[in-house]
């Protein structure tokens, strides 16, 4: 089955999250803007902090309270505004128009109630029918994620199912209420890398028979081949490069995507640390004016200390903020 992109469905401009902790105003999101397709599938990449997460729970309004907030910006599903909407509006847009799977299995499941009733909790928030109707599209929910004998499974406890399991139900509670755009934080992260090819080809299979747009957040740059259409590459809060998935692997422009590439582990050494760059990315409540790669990029001149760089093209759909593509 070939998929179909069509038109944009989320648009995010200027984004701006910031942390108010008591070290000083951390700059978790500073400034983030992307599209998104119908039936695409977008990557976050970049190393941990960086922002991917809460540029996530920005989306769904769910960023962690009272240290985070939305500063600055517009989240556009579907042309509506999410900034504006009540929290009653949200509550009937998280879920059914817009879902996330959590980083970690673990704790998006409820350990004391059975599978089914975590479905069904999630299923009543949007879908209104008898006891029957609702079990049966809990029962639904999980044969779409492939769970054999989901009549069986629904009464059954988390701690009784398999990782690779548990990570289905996850995503079937997301996809329960037919949601248009997913957002899958480190879906995988858990998983080995048998079941997790699995979970990858059954989401691929999903999006082909709904037409869903996916926001992929991962470190795994092996994962966005096989995944995305295009990807964005995040630094210190903001997006430092994006386009398509093979443009950026081919002909990386920002220096960083380059060290990132450069630095992806392979398959044989899987090292703890997943990128080996030099030095650390700065703290988000001290940035620096200019580039905030400056200080590890290779290639740092004057001007990359003093004054952040704009986003040049450097191709279809391509476009980096580094000033060495100033003159190219
Ligand atoms: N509750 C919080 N209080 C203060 N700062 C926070 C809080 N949550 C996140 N941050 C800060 O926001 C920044 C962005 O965090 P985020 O979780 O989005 O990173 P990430 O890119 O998802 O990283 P990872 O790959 O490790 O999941 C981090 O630098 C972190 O220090
Ligand atoms: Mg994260």
């Amino acid at each position: 089955m070939t998929r179909h992109i069509g038109d944009v469905i989320l648009q995010v401009d200027d984004l701006h999250t910031y942390c108010f902790t008591r070290w000083g105003v951390v700059k978790a999101v500073d400034g983030v803007s992307f599209a998104l397709r119908q039936g695409e599938t977008l990557g976050i990449v970049g190393e941990s902090g960086c922002g991917k997460s809460m540029t996530a729970l920005s989306l769904l309004r769910l960023v962690p309270r009272p240290v985070a907030r939305i500063v600055q910006g517009r989240v556009l599903l579907q042309g509506e505004n999410l900034l504006d909407k009540s929290e009653r509006e949200m509550r009937h847009i998280r879920g059914r128009r817009l879902s996330m799977i959590l980083q970690d299995p673990q704790t998006s499941l409820n350990p004391v109630f059975t599978i089914g009733n975590q479905l069904l909790e999630a299923i009543h928030i949007h879908h209104k029918g008898s006891p029957r109707t609702l079990l049966s599209r809990a029962i639904n929910a999980l044969s779409q994620v492939r769970v054999a004998a989901p009549e069986r499974r629904v009464e059954d406890y988390p701690h009784q199912m398999s990782g690779g399991m548990k990570q289905r139900v996850v995503g079937a509670i997301a996809l329960s209420c037919e949601p248009h755009v997913i957002i899958a934080d480190e879906p995988t992260t858990s998983l080995d890398v048998t079941i997790q090819a699995q979970y990858l080809r059954l989401l691929r299979e999903i999006q082909e028979e709904t037409g869903l747009s996916i926001i992929f957040i991962t470190h795994d740059f092996g994962i966005v081949a096989k995944m995305c259409d295009r990807v964005m590459v995040m630094y210190a809060g903001r997006v430092v490069e994006s386009g398509p998935v093979r443009d950026i692997f081919n002909h990386p422009a920002h220096p960083y995507t380059q060290a990132l590439l450069q630095s992806v582990p392979t398959m044989e050494e899987r090292p703890e640390r997943l990128y080996a760059i030099e030095g650390q990315p700065p703290a988000l409540w001290e940035l620096p004016p200019g580039c905030r790669f400056t200080a590890r990029c290779p290639y740092a001149e004057a001007r990359c200390e003093q004054t952040y760089p704009s986003s040049f093209a450097v191709g279809v759909d391509h476009t980096a903020d580094c000033w060495r593509l100033q003159e190219a």
